[in-house]
């Protein structure tokens, strides 16, 4: 079953579809949007080679030509060099003002195709077909595009709304199940944003989502986008509300950047990480009760995810250096660092008003357990 989640925008709303088989039904969902039939697919060699060929497939089904440009995987990919080498593959390719680009894959390629599809002759449409889990929760929807610089994570790009969102639940079943644990991260994170009964469910189903199930993966996919899409249309350019989908994102930066934004730390991984401190930090001040952050970590646990320092392997900087590193991430405003608290499961809220020493001290007991 496809299910239909709608992104109302004024001017610029969308449709996520979610289910599975929509790659191989790809032509007839992409055809409406077009004014001629090419459309232009990027994608990285890794999800290219396990799902390209059915979509262009599906392209040509419905009579749509495409050409097809592949980047290496990986978080390096989203910089300057490749961002310069796909927006002038689509200058080659002739991409026009009206046509539509496809970017096929994982967060990666979504921020960067949909940047390079945003100054692309002052902006083209891009359609989201996003194959990692993470991507299908959270990336793909929301139209923050970009890429990294020497300088930090995703501080150069824009936002550019996709014209329409294809999630096929069956291109996960090719995802790494280190790749689709990194995923749920981003899943759980929602139930402990702003929705408990969702937390509840998950507690029940999180080991039908990681074993497979279909119908589970689809309502987890489909309930992280509907809430997903309720924040953005509330605070598309994050003024305010959006900043709510950060929950755990503060300790989650300082821990990329610690570890060098690579295999030792998957994003995901980290936000799961960020989300059991916040809620620790929030009992810790007295916000949130007190069984709050073991049900969290018991959650994350349970479903075989990282929920703490010491599920990081190597060394770590010590707990002053950590807070310095999240002093530096881009939410911080006029040097305060802001963090995403907890009320209870369900309700976070963002604040500054947060002692550095207890942070520190909750940091060095978590280094010092490692
Ligand atoms: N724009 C936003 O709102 C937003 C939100 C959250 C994260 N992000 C960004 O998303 C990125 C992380 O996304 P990600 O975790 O998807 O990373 P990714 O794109 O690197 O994908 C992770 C890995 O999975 C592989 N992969 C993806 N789909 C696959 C499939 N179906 N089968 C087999 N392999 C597959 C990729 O090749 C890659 O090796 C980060 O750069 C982060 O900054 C953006």
């Amino acid at each position: 079953m496809i299910e239909t989640v709608s992104v109302p925008l004024e001017g610029r709303e969308y449709e996520v579809r979610i289910g599975e088989g929509l790659l191989e039904r790809a032509g007839a969902e992409i055809a409406p949007l077009l004014k001629r039939s090419r459309v232009a697919i990027v994608s990285d060699e890794t999800v290219a080679a396990a799902h390209l060929a059915t979509l262009q497939a599906a392209l040509k089904s419905e009579g749509i030509e495409s050409v097809a440009m592949t980047l290496p995987a990986g978080e390096g990919t989203k910089s300057w060099p490749y961002f310069s080498q796909t927006v002038e593959w689509l200058l080659e390719a002739k991409v026009e003002r009206r046509d539509v680009v496809i970017a096929l894959g994982g967060g990666v390629i979504g921020d960067l195709v949909g940047f390079a599809a945003a100054v692309l002759r002052r902006g083209v449409r891009f359609v989201q077909i996003p194959t990692s889990l993470l991507a299908q929760v959270d990336s793909s929807v929301g139209g923050k595009t970009g890429i990294n610089t020497a300088q930090g994570k995703n501080l150069v790009g824009s936002f550019h709304q996709p014209a329409r969102v294809l999630a096929d639940i069956g291109v996960l079943g090719t995802l790494t199940p280190r790749d689709f644990r990194a995923g749920m991260g981003e899943v759980v994170k929602y139930g402990m944003l702003g929705d408990a009964g969702f937390f509840d469910w998950l507690e029940q189903n999180a080991a039908a989502v990681i074993g497979g199930d279909v119908a589970a993966r689809q309502y987890a996919v489909k309930r992280s986008v509907e809430m997903k899409a309720e924040i953005v249309l509330r605070d598309e350019t994050e003024q305010g509300d959006r900043a709510l989908l950060n929950l755990g994102h503060t300790f989650c930066h300082a821990f990329e950047k610690a570890t060098g934004y690579g295999d030792r730390l998957l994003h995901g991984e980290g936000v799961a990480i960020g989300c059991a401190l916040a809620f620790e930090l929030s009992s810790r001040l007295g916000l949130c009760p007190q069984e709050d952050p073991s049900r969290v970590r018991a959650l994350l646990k349970d479903a075989g995810m990282r929920c703490d320092l010491k599920d990081i392997p190597g060394d770590l900087p010590d707990a002053e250096h950590l807070l310095d590193l999240m002093g530096q991430d881009k939410k911080v405003i006029d040097g305060q660092l802001r963090f995403i608290l907890a009320r209870r499961i369900g309700e976070a809220f963002v604040t500054s008003d947060v002692p550095r020493e207890t942070v520190r001290a909750l940091l060095a007991e978590q280094l010092a357990g490692r």
